[in-house]
């Protein structure tokens, strides 16, 4: 089911900890600050250097204080850093409810390792940094209407969010859009070396694929056109576009493109 951003007053309700404030970790905290009405945060980071751009946050470095009198707790740290910090926290858990964005554990090794029930899974993106990220989750069934509403605030509050019906989706959306930001630089890059090729400087062949990707981007988000409308709208016939998509074709790129996904989404399988 797809759900478009979102925002709901009930977060008031909430009081939320964030565990890791890295680089995913720092971006919620920076979408979730600034909603009006903020949301009331707890940050904790072993290094409390990465809490100072959030003065109105409350700041720590032990989870188990981080915690004290939350009802929901993001799981913003490395998957290898999870085992040890839940065994110390999962006494605390059994009540809370659990959002964890780390790559490759799943809702029931999630369930273990906290104890409780009520527990989303999540996988983000990097435009997630700049409040651009595309996030797909999935709930365990004793996550209530009321948490999930919130589980859409706190990710509309970094982009866009889907609610997945299924966990194993998980896999293709890490496929997708989770590693989707790199297909996408590769192509930027891609355009950027042939332009160099052509005789460009480096920075003009970097201005020529950035701003073809950001207006194209921005282009996409805002008009109405489905993508293939708007791939047609550059495509005339018999002109350049059309001579370039050909190419494309002949050379597979549809079937280079679901190959690619296919490995990413084994391996994500793999992972977990
Ligand atoms: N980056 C992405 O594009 C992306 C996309 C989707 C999902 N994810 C998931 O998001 C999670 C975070 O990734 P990230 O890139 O933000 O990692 P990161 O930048 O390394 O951030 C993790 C932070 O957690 C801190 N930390 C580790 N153990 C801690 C503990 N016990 N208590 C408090 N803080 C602790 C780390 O501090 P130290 O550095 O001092 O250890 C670090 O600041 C990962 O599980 C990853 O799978 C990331």
């Amino acid at each position: 089911m797809v759900k478009c951003r979102h925002h709901s007053l009930l977060y008031v309700n909430h009081t939320l900890a964030i565990i890791g404030v890295g680089n995913m970790g720092s971006a919620f905290a920076y979408g979730l600050s600034h909603m009006k009405p903020a949301m009331i945060l707890r940050l904790c980071d072993g290094n409390s250097e990465k809490l100072r751009n959030f003065p109105n946050a409350k700041h720590f470095t032990d989870p188990k204080k981080a915690i004290v009198g939350t009802s929901a707790i993001l799981l913003a740290v490395k998957p290898q850093s999870s085992k040890e910090l839940l065994n110390d926290l999962s006494p605390l858990l059994k009540d809370r409810l659990v959002i964890s964005i780390m790559a490759g554990i799943s809702l029931k090794t999630l369930g273990k390792l906290t104890g409780s029930k009520r527990i989303v899974r999540a996988m983000p993106n990097l435009p997630a940094t700049i409040g651009l990220g595309c996030t797909g989750w999935c709930a365990t069934p004793a996550v209530s209407k009321p948490d999930r509403t919130f589980v859409e605030t706190i990710f509309g509050a970094v982009g866009t969010q889907i609610e997945l019906n299924d966990e194993s989706k998980l896999d293709a959306v890490t496929a997708i859009s989770g590693s989707g930001p790199a297909y996408f630089f590769l192509l930027a890059e891609l355009l950027g070396i042939k332009a160099l090729k052509e005789g460009f400087s480096p920075q003009e062949s970097a201005v020529l694929a950035r701003a073809t990707m950001i207006g194209s981007g921005v282009l996409a988000a805002n008009d109405k056109r489905t993508l293939t409308e708007l791939r047609e709208a550059v495509t005339s016939k018999g002109g350049t576009t059309e001579a370039a998509l050909a190419s494309l074709k002949g050379n597979h790129l549809d079937t280079i493109i679901n190959e690619a996904i296919d490995a990413a989404i084994a391996r994500s399988r793999k992972l977990s």
